[in-house]
């Protein structure tokens, strides 16, 4: 069987390509740790609000100085509204749902997490200028998703 040149240099691309993709999963499944949700923290989506923390979202302020946003994201809105932090100190951001699906996103930032009912989604940024930003539901999630939006208040941080 003959096969043409350039056929056989689109087979060899094709087999590069799928090669390279499959590298990829592979790299990124295993070898730089990113895991499915079912590797992170979870929660009875039902028992949200008896949970002793997302019961009472909100900011608070460790004893290292470090700051926790607890935040419920659920149909149309975020709570609390508005968020209040610090500027130019690590807040951390713990976030559930308890009914649908929701994205956490504060626009103009990388802050941005997928918030899925029966799991917490936690990540740290500092923010270094003070102001308000919109947040943002990045995931359709109803009928009012457009509507989900909250505010960040970023205060200056008193000395
Ligand atoms: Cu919540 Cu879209």
């Amino acid at each position: 069987m003959t096969v043409d040149l350039y056929e056989k240099i689109w087979m060899i691309v094709a087999a590069v390509l799928i090669a390279g993709f499959l590298g990829a999963i592979v790299v990124a499944a295993g070898m730089q740790a990113v895991q499915p949700p079912s590797h992170v923290e979870t929660i009875d989506p039902e028992a949200v609000y008896d949970s002793e923390e997302f019961s009472r979202p909100g900011v608070a302020t460790l004893e290292d100085g470090g700051v926790v946003a607890t935040v419920v994201a659920e149909m149309f809105a975020f709570d609390p509204d508005p968020i209040v932090v610090p500027a130019g100190v690590p807040v951390t951001f713990r976030i559930t749902s308890p009914d649908v699906m929701h994205g956490f996103q504060v626009v103009g930032t990388n802050a941005n997490a997928m918030v899925v009912p029966g799991y917490v989604s936690e990540f740290t940024i500092t923010f270094q200028e003070p102001g308000e930003r919109l947040i943002v539901c990045n995931e359709f999630c109803g009928l009012l998703h457009h509507e989900m939006q909250g505010r960040l208040i970023v205060e200056e941080a008193t000395p």
